[in-house]
């Protein structure tokens, strides 16, 4: 793969909340790999910032862990580890008092970007906020990057985002989905948008229906108590399942720029329907063997979260009323898979007879792992015997394309980091995109709460509840088998 990297200009990084597992796990590894591919000139800084009493050697021995125990051995460079531990300082600060805020103005530098990453609880976020204010430390050139979740329904986000405003634009927010930074997400920009092929086709005139899956083989052991208040729906429909199906839908943005391309995609959550319960299944998985079900692994023997959805949306608009989007998404699934399929109509007429030759297309666009895109075509059988048709694959992995999705592509966190720093909010949700996929999912939710509405139980290791393949059995369609 040929690779292009662009230094981006010197950067002070504080990243509040910088003794979490998310720093732990993906922030601070993440910087350590675009500091080694020469992305993050030696100019810039990170800067820890928690209520941990400990001085900048303590937290670079935790960030040198993190290196070691998240980065891929190859990338183990301990040269470049050290030198990128010399960037990294520390400092106490207590979110919601007055200690270290002096000392955080002492070390920030002038003229040089300045970035803050709330890697904490939400209910911090206007503290923070505040705070960097009072103190004169951020700027009207400061940028903050917010994680998920971003609220709990639209009354709770909207209550983020003023607070937020208050003290930043909206130009200054960078709220992250990290399935926005991975790369094949982005690809479905490039191949929609960049081939005349696909484009006319992409309407109801000629596809059947489109199949959102996001299948996941972990259970929520370890993250139970935050989990059973946000089950399936929050966690994943809301934001990653959103995102995608905002990119898959959305009418061609005039240019590839941050607010067209948000612009476009708030159009989409706008136009979604209202999901009538008939057409969403809940689901809860068994315990299997020695594995906990999911009720033990949150901890609430009562729990009516759901770990699985499944879900049949209508975009109503002109270019896709009459084509359903499947969604489905849940964990302790028989496999780690994530993909989009496109399942286009038959052909109208058939030359080869009622059986023969009408058969649709079928475009799929592999998310993780083994990224990459599939196309269904029909072909003769080989060999005499007549007109015979098969189905066969037009198969491409990126990664023997395109030498990767493999080691040299930044994974997701690394990518959105250097966004925030290049001030390129194209991959992350505006206020107003937080708030309409909210205002979409709090009516669902707020049913089933007031129903007592039971997820169906499933078993670990299958595809989900019957349910799950009832709701397209019904409409004379099937979910694809996702490996
Ligand atoms: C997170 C969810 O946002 O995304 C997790 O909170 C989920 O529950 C994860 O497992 C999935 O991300 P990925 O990148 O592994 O597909």
């Amino acid at each position: 793969m040929v690779s292009r990297v662009i230094p981006v200009d010197p950067f002070d990084l504080v990243i509040f909340g910088g003794t979490g597992d998310l720093a732990h796990r993906k922030i601070l590894p993440g910087l350590y790999l675009r500091y080694l591919s020469g992305q993050m000139p030696e100019g810039s800084r990170i800067i820890g910032a928690a209520r941990t009493e400990q001085d900048s050697d303590a937290f670079r021995a935790f960030v040198k862990t993190g290196i070691d125990e998240f980065v891929a051995e190859d990338k183990q460079d301990s040269e470049a580890v050290e030198r990128f531990l010399s960037h990294i300082e520390y400092v106490r600060v207590d979110a919601k008092g007055t200690d270290g805020w002096s000392d955080l103005k002492d070390l920030m530098r002038d003229g040089v970007i300045k970035a803050f990453y709330f890697s904490v609880a939400p209910s911090l976020f206007g503290d923070l906020a505040e705070r960097l204010h009072l103190n004169g430390i951020a700027d009207g050139e400061s940028r903050i990057v917010v994680e998920k979740p971003f609220g709990r329904d639209l009354a709770s986000a909207k209550a983020l985002n003023s607070v937020l405003a208050e003290h930043f634009d909206e130009t200054q927010i960078y709220r992250i989905d990290h399935y926005l930074g991975k790369e094949t997400v982005q690809n479905l920009m490039a191949v929609r948008f960049g081939n005349i092929l696909f484009e006319p086709l992409w309407n109801a005139q000629y596809i059947d229906h489109i199949q959102i899956t996001v299948s996941e083989t972990v259970g929520v052991g370890g993250r139970g108590g935050y989990y059973d208040k946000s089950g399936a729906m929050r966690d994943m429909v809301q934001n990653h399942l959103m995102q995608l199906l905002c990119l898959i839908a959305m009418e061609p943005p005039a240019q590839f720029d941050p607010d067209a391309v948000r612009d476009e995609k708030l159009k989409v959550i706008r136009a979604l329907d209202p999901v009538p319960s008939k057409d969403i299944v809940r689901g809860q998985y068994r315990a299997d063997g020695d594995e906990p079900a999911y009720r033990e692994d949150a901890g609430d023997p009562n729990s009516h979260t759901e770990s699985f959805i499944a879900m049949k949306v209508q975009v109503s608009n002109w270019r896709w009323s009459g084509t359903p989007i499947y969604l489905r998404t849940g964990k302790k699934l028989r496999a780690r898979a994530s993909e989009i399929a496109v399942v286009f109509k038959d052909p109208p007429h058939s030359i080869f007879g009622v059986q023969e030759g009408r058969r649709g297309n079928v475009l799929v666009i592999r998310l993780q792992p083994d990224e990459g895109m599939n196309l269904r075509v029909t072909i003769k059988e080989p060999g005499p015997g007549g007109m015979r048709l098969m189905e066969v694959p037009l198969d491409m992995s990126f990664a023997d394309a395109v030498g990767g999705a493999g080691d040299d592509v930044p994974d997701a966190y690394e990518r959105l980091i250097m966004d925030v720093i290049r001030g390129n909010q194209t991959l992350f949700m505006r206020g107003d995109e937080v708030e309409a996929a909210w205002a979409w999912t709090d009516p669902m939710i707020n049913r089933w709460e007031d129903n007592g509405d039971i997820p169906e139980p499933y078993d670990a290791g299958s595809s989900g509840p019957d349910g799950s393949l009832a709701l397209l059995v019904r409409d004379g369609r099937r979910w694809r088998e996702v490996k």
